[in-house]
Parts: C-alpha cells; structure tokens; sequence
C-alpha cells in the first residue's frame, strides 16, 4: 500500500511549533514506521515573515494569512500553536466546522472556549485534541480520559506552572527573592510574555478548568477557577513553612465533592514527605486520586518546546491514523454531567495561622472561642515569642472556607489581635 501523507497546517511557528517541525524532520522514519503514516507541515502561518526560523521548512511555506491555510482544500489537519484567544478561536472553529481536526497547545483557548471547540468538533465529527495545553511534555489528558475512563476521580492536586514552581524553589532553597527568581524564570524561557499570567495564577487556572472537565465529564472555564497567585508569598512565609516540615507550592486543585466541582489556585503548604513536595524548579506534577486506581502521580516537563512538541506530535499521530485507516478520539461522547461549581465559600481546606497577639491571660481561650463558634476546628496551637512580641500560630483541621473567613474577619476586630502575621492554606495533610 501506497504510504499516506498526512498534510498538516500549522498556525504559528514560535517555541513549541519550531520545536514540532525540527522533531517532525529528525524522527520522520520512525513516526511512519509505527503509525503508518508521515505527517508533513505543508503550510505554516506567522506574523513576521521576515524573521529567521530554525526548521527545516521550505520559505515558501510561509504566510501571513491563517484563513489561506484553514480553507486550502490540500491541508488534513489544523495545528493551532499561536496562544491567546483570538484570532486562534476563530481559526480553529473554522476548520472544525469544515469538517478538519484540529490539534492545539492553546490552554488559554480551551480554558474559555473548551465547550464552544467540543461541540463544534462532535457536530462535525472531527478529532479537537490538545494533550500540551495541560503540563507540556507529560501525558496526562490522554490518560485521563482513556486508561482511568472506568475509573472516578475524586481529586486532582497539581503543579501546573514551571514558572511559579522554579521561584518558589529558588527562594526556599537559595533564599533568592521574589524578583531575582523572576528574572531568572523569564531568562530561561519559562514564563509566559506577560509573566503575570504564571505568578497570579491565571495560567494554572486555566488548566485546573481543562483538567477538572475531562476528570469530571464537566464543563468549567477559567472563570470558574478561585485563584489566588504567589505575589504574596514572602521569604518568612516559606522559612514557617520549612521550619514546621511543609514545602510552599503552588497548587491547581480540583475535586468532585457530592457531585459538585470544586476548583481552585492557591499558595499551598505541602507536608515535605507528599509527592508534590519533591517537585521542584519548573518540573510539574499531577498527584492523582481516583475511586479504584487509588493514587498515581504524573511527573515531567510542563513547558518548553522539545517536551510540549512531543505531546503534540502524538495528538497528530492520533488524529492523523484516524483520517487514514478511521476512528475518533474518545472526547465525551455521551455528554457532560450537570454538575454543580461550588463557590469558594462551600470549598474545605486546612490553614496556618500566625496572630502577632495581646500577651496576657484568657487571649488564647478567647481567639480558640472564635474558631469553635464558626466550626473551625483546631489541630494544633502554639506561642512564639513572648510580651511585644508574642504570636499565637494555629493549624486547623480540615475546615469550610466560609466559616474560617469568619473567623479571620472576626479576629481582626478583636483588640487582643495586633495584626494576622499570616495566613496560609495547607494541602495534602489530612
Ligand atoms: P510563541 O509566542 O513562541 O509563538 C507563537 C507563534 O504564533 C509565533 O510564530 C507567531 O509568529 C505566531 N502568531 C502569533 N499571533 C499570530 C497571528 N495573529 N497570525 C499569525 N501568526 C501568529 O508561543 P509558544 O510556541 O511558546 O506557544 C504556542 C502555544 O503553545 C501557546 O498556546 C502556549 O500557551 C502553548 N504552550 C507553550 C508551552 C511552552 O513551553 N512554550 C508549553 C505548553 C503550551 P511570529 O513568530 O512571526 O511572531
Ligand atoms: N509559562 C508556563 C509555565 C509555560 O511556566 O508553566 C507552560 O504552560
């Protein structure tokens, strides 16, 4: 049989698409060998053609123009590599709605415009698959929806962002500050253009929401994802948190809690002996719990062409095999669950407490008052410091979010509290 050639179009040529094309032409013999297809990048779209590009393309590939490569009858499949909403959104609902898979890294694109793609792609029934727009190189969608796809996941607990990760590293084990640490992220090609997007959370907001609705057959945006970034984390947060056997991290959680979706982004203190805690630099990991499986743990490079390029390229096997010999990707054919996203308010967790406090008989049994009145319960207390300088430092129990804002709201208004030193969650403990 004559070898198919798969023709593909591909939007965007920076990081990740140089990547695929570079690993496209080194790996092409074996790609054929095992999928019995070649996928070929017959037409690429950028912004600047005058800029110089290191892949092996002919110049004549290039273009300007994205809807020239949708439309062109000769291209297979759509690779979206551009980032950002649009026009990558319309690009890619146009080749869906003209009957061609689509293959993207995008997660800002499906973190907001997940639904609007799934649908597109099942009334035309084409593949939409986007394995790198969660954790980069690790393989990770794939297995959620197809090797545990008889399984229930309960709770995903995830360091999704190699640029928050790689600071709070630095700073915890060098003691550099927030901004070297930044500098250095940025240097080293982690950080997203504008790199407030990694260190306020947006980006791993946008892939608890991706995460949360393939685990839960769920529809969630990135809008419905609390988040909380790591701008607020100083050097004596992480010192507390060392002292008292936790790691800092920050943590893209997702959980099915009677049926209802919780998902969140927040600074987290990890106990330093749970798996996430021996994460480190711009490493990503996805520890796992599910009904029958129990816990696993998805570990590797969340960023970076090279990794990002190969989770790419098996989606373009997939989707390439399906057109030649036939088939679609398992994509949540039967529908998504109606489920419920809880507001932060109903979410549980544990926290630490530091309360620079009043020093004088009766202060703790008043504050502990507070706690118990508003359903919080305590784990473990103690005094640092003495007279001016005394703290009450708490860790709770497992506790709703609403009752223990109240607490702290009520707390700031007591005369015995002199300021809250800090406050910080605690994940992975109970
Ligand atoms: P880059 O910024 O390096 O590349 C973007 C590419 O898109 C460039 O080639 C740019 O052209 C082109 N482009 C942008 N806008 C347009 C437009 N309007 N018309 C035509 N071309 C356009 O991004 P990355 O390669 O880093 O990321 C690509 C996608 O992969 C993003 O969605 C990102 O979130 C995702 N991703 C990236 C990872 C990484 O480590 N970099 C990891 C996981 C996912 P030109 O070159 O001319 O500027
Ligand atoms: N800026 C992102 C990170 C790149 O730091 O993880 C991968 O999505």
């Amino acid at each position: 049989m004559a070898e198919r050639v798969v023709r593909i179009g591909m939007l965007g040529c920076g990081t990740v698409g140089s990547a695929v094309a570079r690993t496209l032409h080194e790996h092409a013999d074996d790609i054929a060998r095992r999928a019995g297809v070649r996928l070929a990048i017959a037409r690429v779209a950028v912004r600047d053609l005058g800029r110089e590009r290191d892949v092996p393309l002919a110049r004549d590939a290039f273009t300007t123009d994205g809807v020239a490569i949708v439309d062109d009858p000769e291209i297979d499949v759509v690779l979206e590599l551009l980032g950002g909403l649009e026009p990558a959104r319309t690009l890619a609902l146009r080749a869906l709605s003209a009957g061609k898979p689509v293959v993207s890294g995008n997660k800002e694109l499906l973190a907001h415009a997940g639904g609007e793609l799934e649908d597109t792609a099942h009334a035309s029934g084409v593949d939409l698959a986007y394995e790198a727009a969660v954790a980069g190189g690790i393989p990770l969608i794939r297995p959620l929806r197809e090797s545990l796809a008889g399984d229930r996941v309960t709770r995903m607990l995830g360091i999704v962002n190699g640029t928050t990760n790689y600071i709070l590293t630095q700073m915890s084990e060098h003691g550099w500050g927030f901004d070297q640490a930044l500098a250095e992220a940025q240097r080293l090609g982690y950080a997203e253009a504008d790199p407030s997007a990694d260190v306020e959370g947006f980006d791993a907001a946008a892939k608890c929401a991706i995460l949360a609705s393939i685990a839960f057959d769920a529809r969630v945006t990135i809008d419905d994802v609390f988040r909380e970034g790591i701008t607020g984390i100083t050097s004596a947060d992480i010192a507390d948190a060392a002292r008292l056997g936790y790691v800092m991290k920050l943590l893209a959680i997702a959980e099915l809690d009677d049926g209802d979706v919780s998902v969140r982004v927040h600074p987290a203190m990890v106990p330093s002996a749970h798996p996430l805690a021996s994460v480190r630099d711009a490493y990503n990991a996805v520890f796992i719990e599910a009904d029958k499986a129990g816990r696993l743990m998805f570990y590797g490079r969340g960023a970076g062409g090279d990794p990002t390029g190969t989770s790419v390229i098996g989606d373009l096997i997939r989707v390439g095999r399906h057109l030649v010999y036939g088939g679609r990707m398992q994509s949540g054919e039967g529908g998504t669950a109606e489920r419920r996203i809880r507001p932060i308010a109903e979410a549980h967790g544990q926290y630490y407490l530091n309360l620079h406090v009043e020093d004088r008989p009766g202060v703790l049994a008043e504050i502990a008052e507070v706690f118990g009145r508003n359903g919080v319960s305590i784990e473990r207390v103690w005094q640092e410091g003495a007279g001016e300088e005394a703290s009450l430092v708490f860790i709770t129990h497992r506790a709703n979010e609403g009752g223990f804002q109240a607490t702290l709201r009520e707390l700031r208004e007591r005369s015995s509290v002199r300021a809250v030193v800090s406050l910080l969650r605690v994940e992975g403990d109970e």
